[in-house]
C-alpha cells in the first residue's frame, strides 16, 4: 500500500478483504437455528448484502491499533447482526416493505415471526460476543442496545410533531451513531487502547454515525428507491421530521409549514405532493443545511484521529467520513 492517502472504496476493501470474507463466514455460521423459520429469516437477511459499513469500522479501529487477533472476526458478526436486527425490528415498525432492493422480512413473513426473528438475532449477537469472556464487551453491547430501543421508543412519541434540532440530534445519536461509536470502542476494547485512544475512536464513531444518518435523512427526501434500495420519501408519511424538514418549517413561509403539516397531519402525500416538499426544501436551502451540519461531523471525525499513529488503516478512517457523505444509498 502507498503512503498516499487512501481515496477510493477499492482500496478500503483490498485493506479489509480477508477479515470481511471471514466475518462473511461467521455470519454464515450465525445465521443456523434449530428452528427452520428462523434459519430462513436470517439467511434472507445475510445473503441481502448491505455496505457492512459498522464492521468495517470495528476492524479498521482494531488494526490501527496493530490488533491482529480473531475477535474482530467476532465482534464485527456481532455489530452487524445487532444492526440486522434493528433493521428486522425498524422495518416493521416503520411498515417498510423494501429492504437492499428486496421484499423486507416483514413483508415475506410477517411482522408476527419476524419480532420474533430480531429478537433471536439480538440474543445471537450476545452468544457470538461472549465467546469473548470480556466483561467490557458485554457492557458496551447491553448500554448499546438500550440505547437503541429508546431510540426508536422516543422517535415514536414523537411522530407527528416538530421536534427541535436539539431532540432531533438525541434521536439520532441513539439510534444510529451509538452503534458507529460502540463499533469503534469494540474494536480499541480487542486492542487494549489506553483511555485516550479509545475516546478519540469513540467520538470519531459517534460523529461519523451523526454524519450517516443525517445523508440517510436527507435521502430519504432526494433518492429513488430503485437506487436506495428501501422506501422514499417514508419519514414524513411517518411523521419524522428529519434535519431538512426541521429546518424548513423553522426557516419556511407560513405556507410552508401548512404544506408540510398536511402530509404529518395525514400520514402521507394526499393533499401535498413529493415534488411540492421537495421545492419547500430546496427553496429554503434546507437539503443543503443538512448536508453542510453532515459535512462538519465528516470533519469532526477526521479530527478526532490526530493523536492515532499513522498507518494504511488510518487512512482508511480518514476516508470513511468522505464515503458517508458522498454515499448516494
Ligand atoms: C440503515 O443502515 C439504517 C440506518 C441507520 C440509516 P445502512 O445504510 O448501513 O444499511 P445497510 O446495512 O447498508 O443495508
Ligand atoms: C434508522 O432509522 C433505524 C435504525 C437504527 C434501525 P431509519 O428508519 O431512517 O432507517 P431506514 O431508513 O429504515 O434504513
Ligand atoms: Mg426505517
Ligand atoms: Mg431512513
Amino acid at each position: 500500500m502507498s503512503t498516499l492517502a487512501i481515496s477510493t472504496a477499492r482500496e478500503v476493501f483490498d485493506l479489509l478483504r480477508d477479515d470481511l470474507t471471514a466475518i462473511e463466514t461467521e455470519l454464515g455460521r450465525d445465521a443456523v437455528s434449530s428452528v427452520d423459520t428462523i434459519t430462513e429469516i436470517a439467511e434472507y437477511l445475510r445473503v441481502g448484502g448491505g455496505k457492512r459499513i459498522r464492521p468495517s469500522l470495528l476492524l479498521l479501529a482494531a488494526r490501527c491499533l496493530g490488533y491482529t487477533g480473531s475477535g474482530m472476526i467476532r465482534l464485527g458478526a456481532v455489530v452487524e447482526l445487532v444492526h440486522t436486527a434493528t433493521l428486522v425490528h425498524d422495518d416493521i415498525i416503520d411498515g417498510a416493505d423494501t429492504r437492499r432492493g428486496r421484499p423486507s422480512a416483514n413483508t415475506t413473513w410477517g411482522n408476527e415471526k419476524c419480532v420474533l426473528a430480531g429478537d433471536w438475532l439480538y440474543m445471537q449477537a450476545f452468544h457470538v460476543a461472549l465467546e469473548e469472556r470480556n466483561f467490557k464487551v458485554l457492557d458496551l453491547l447491553i448500554s448499546l442496545t438500550q440505547q437503541m430501543v429508546e431510540g426508536e421508543l422516543l422517535q415514536i412519541q414523537k411522530l407527528g410533531r416538530a421536534i427541535s434540532e436539539a431532540e432531533y440530534y438525541d434521536l439520532i445519536f441513539r439510534k444510529t451513531a451509538c452503534l458507529f461509536s460502540v463499533s469503534m470502542q469494540l474494536g480499541a476494547t480487542l486492542a487494549e487502547a489506553d483511555p485516550i485512544q479509545e475516546e478519540a475512536l469513540a467520538s470519531y464513531g459517534r460523529a461519523v454515525g451523526l454524519a450517516f444518518q443525517i445523508v440517510d435523512d436527507v435521502l430519504d427526501l432526494t433518492a429513488t428507491e430503485d437506487v436506495l434500495g428501501k422506501p422514499v420519501a417514508s419519514d414524513l408519511r411517518e411523521g419524522k421530521t428529519t434535519l431538512p424538514v426541521i429546518h424548513s418549517l423553522e426557516h419556511g413561509t407560513a405556507n410552508d409549514r401548512l404544506v408540510i403539516g398536511r402530509v404529518l397531519e395525514d400520514g402521507g402525500f394526499l393533499r401535498t405532493t413529493r415534488e411540492q416538499v421537495q421545492e419547500i426544501l430546496h427553496r429554503n436551502g434546507s437539503v443543503a443545511y443538512a448536508m453542510a451540519a453532515a459535512d462538519r461531523y465528516a470533519e469532526r471525525a477526521r479530527e478526532a484521529l490526530v493523536t492515532l499513529e499513522e498507518s494504511e488503516f488510518k487512512r482508511a478512517l480518514l476516508w470513511v467520513p468522505d464515503f458517508v457523505v458522498a454515499r448516494d444509498k
